[in-house]
């Protein structure tokens, strides 16, 4: 969904992606602030499957669209993915508190209309979720030509710095996307890690304040959506009626 900014990385993107971030966060817990491409499942799977013989030792995944987070659920459990599970949660919210992270990963919102504001809600809440001791991997835009990413990254480095945190690795223009009007855009991996003895601490608290919620979405949008709520079917797994119908042989005489 375009309004949320759910626009998916390109496949072979996701597996090089899938791959560093399995090494990334070997053996480690690993969060995920939102994960509409599912790197989160392909991790947890590659590693599952020994295709990958590192991984994280457990990833919890918090997003918003219940779509994504039953899907991820369903997949584990068939698969008996044990240490992948996922959580309906929006970043307005209160972080969860109740596991303790050593990493997070989020590919947010971009920021494009409010200088990276919803980047920043998305990595406040993936430092809390680490009690702001650990390692953030975060994917964003990254375009030399372009204004906008420069100063999105400019303000998630500052908001970064003032939390306690410092930028590790920066791998700059790596991956694309299924974006039509922008098809040449590409994101960065900006890796960013906690300083010895990190004194700051974020408390998880909600956030209503409209200078970090206005334009979250691109410009003119506000956050006016708890949760996006999957219609339950009977028949999950079998093409859904409404988008077939069946023409008949004619009947023999
Ligand atoms: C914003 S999209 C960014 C594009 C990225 N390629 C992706 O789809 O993962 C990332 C994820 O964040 C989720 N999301 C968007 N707004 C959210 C919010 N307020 N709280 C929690 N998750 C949110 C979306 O459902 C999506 O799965």
């Amino acid at each position: 969904m375009r309004e949320f900014d759910q626009i998916y990385m390109k496949t072979g993107d996701m597996v090089m992606q899938s791959e560093f971030v399995a090494s990334w966060a070997n053996k480690k817990r690993l969060a995920f602030i939102g994960d509409g491409d599912s790197i989160s499942v392909c991790v947890a799977y590659l590693h599952a499957r020994g295709i990958l013989n590192y991984g994280p030792s457990m990833t919890t995944v918090f997003d918003f669209d219940e779509r994504m987070v039953s899907a991820i659920n369903r997949f584990a459990d068939r698969e008996r993915l044990e240490n992948l599970q996922a959580v309906l949660y929006n970043c307005i919210d209160s972080l969860p508190q109740n596991k303790l992270f050593e990493c997070f990963y989020t590919n947010p919102p971009w920021g494009a209309s409010n200088n990276g504001a919803s980047v920043n809600l998305f990595v406040q809440r993936g430092i809390e979720a680490t009690r702001s001791h650990g390692e953030g991997m975060i994917v964003i835009a990254d375009d030399p030509d372009l204004e906008w990413p420069q100063e999105v990254l400019y303000q998630v480095q500052a908001f970064a710095s003032a939390n306690g945190f410092y930028v590790s690795r920066m791998m700059p223009q790596l991956h694309s996307y299924h974006l039509d009007d922008a098809p040449d855009l590409r994101s960065c991996n900006l890796i960013i890690k906690a300083r010895p003895g990190n004194t700051q601490r974020l408390g998880s608290e909600p956030i209503r304040d409209s200078a970090r919620l206005d334009n979250f979405y691109g410009r003119d949008t506000q956050v006016r959506v708890r949760y996006i709520r999957e219609r339950k079917r009977l028949d999950y797994g079998k093409a859904d009626e409404t988008e077939y119908e069946l023409e008949l042989l004619e009947e023999a005489t």
